[in-house]
């Protein structure tokens, strides 16, 4: 079946109309899609009748320093991947159908936005939030999948879900790794042969990590990994590693018990990536 085109709301009602009976899951994206965009699709189709995807860069989220402009735009090779992965709906707005030019109104993503990743993007979370919301209300899915590549947009999706009553249920899907360990994202693609291998330290650190049994020893054998790699040609630049509440995203305690989310974010040379692993921790 052909994939449906929607650019604005009117078409998206039109589109609802041609799907007919049947529930509906919704994968955001903002593009470029990969083969971990394909396993959210998958997981997807397990949870609804029908699926969607979006494809919008959304500006609100990249701070001034950001890849905004750079950010990769292969709109038709991604509508290979939705014709491929049998989706249904593809809904790609413009920036001028997503925000008023007077926009007053939009999320905000609290304590919780402003820590961890949010302290080295201010207003990221705001954005994504936002957005969100947005294509929610616009797409109306019974379900939306998000990364856990992603943790913390995840956990403030869910966040924003259950504090708004939001009608949709929030499913997250697990990262998708290379071989090697690197965990696929649309901004691999900017780095170099020396950068890659250069990257290859986030997931290492984060193997390192979980290898520990306690909250200080797991942040000590991942840090350890992250500062032989800020030695390496090309160096790797870190922004942060974090042992966080998988629900809070604050810094968990040597007392805390259960799970706990090691979180890293670094620069290599113009790129910046981010990775996590989910640790238990029995106490
Ligand atoms: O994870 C992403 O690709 C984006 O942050 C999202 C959820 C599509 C919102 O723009």
């Amino acid at each position: 079946m052909d994939v449906i085109v929607a650019a604005d709301r009117a078409d998206l009602v039109k589109a609802r109309d041609a799907l007919g009976e049947g529930s509906l899951a919704l994968v955001p994206t903002m593009g470029a899609l990969h083969e971990g965009h394909r396993s959210l699709i998958r997981l997807a189709h397990e949870h609804a009748d029908h699926v969607a995807v979006s494809i919008f860069v959304n500006p609100l989220q990249f701070g001034p320093n950001d890849d905004f402009s750079r950010y990769p735009r292969t709109f038709d090779a991604d509508l290979e991947v939705c014709a491929e992965e049998n989706v249904r709906v593809v809904f790609a707005p413009s920036a001028d159908e997503m925000y008023l030019p007077d926009r007053q109104i939009g999320v905000s993503s609290g304590e919780m936005g402003t820590i961890a990743e949010g302290a080295f993007r201010p207003g990221h979370f705001d954005g994504v939030l936002t957005v969100v919301l947005k294509l929610l209300n616009l797409v109306q899915p019974d379900v939306a999948i998000f990364g856990q590549k992603d943790a913390q947009q995840l956990a403030l999706i869910r966040r924003m879900a259950a504090d708004l009553n939001l009608p949709v249920s929030i499913v997250g899907a697990p990262t998708v790794r290379e071989p090697d360990g690197l965990a696929l994202s649309s901004r691999n693609r900017y780095l170099s042969a020396p950068e890659r291998a250069t990257a290859l330290s986030l997931s290492k650190a984060l193997r390192a990590g979980a290898a520990e049994a306690t909250p200080s020893a797991i942040l000590r054998a991942a840090r350890a990994v992250l500062d032989d790699a800020a030695r390496l040609d090309p160096p790797l630049a870190l922004d942060y590693v974090e042992l966080v509440d998988p629900k809070t995203f604050k810094p968990v305690g040597e007392a805390h018990e259960g799970e706990a989310v090691l979180a890293v974010a670094a620069k290599v040379g113009t790129t910046r990536l981010i990775d996590n692993v989910i640790v238990p921790i029995s106490g």
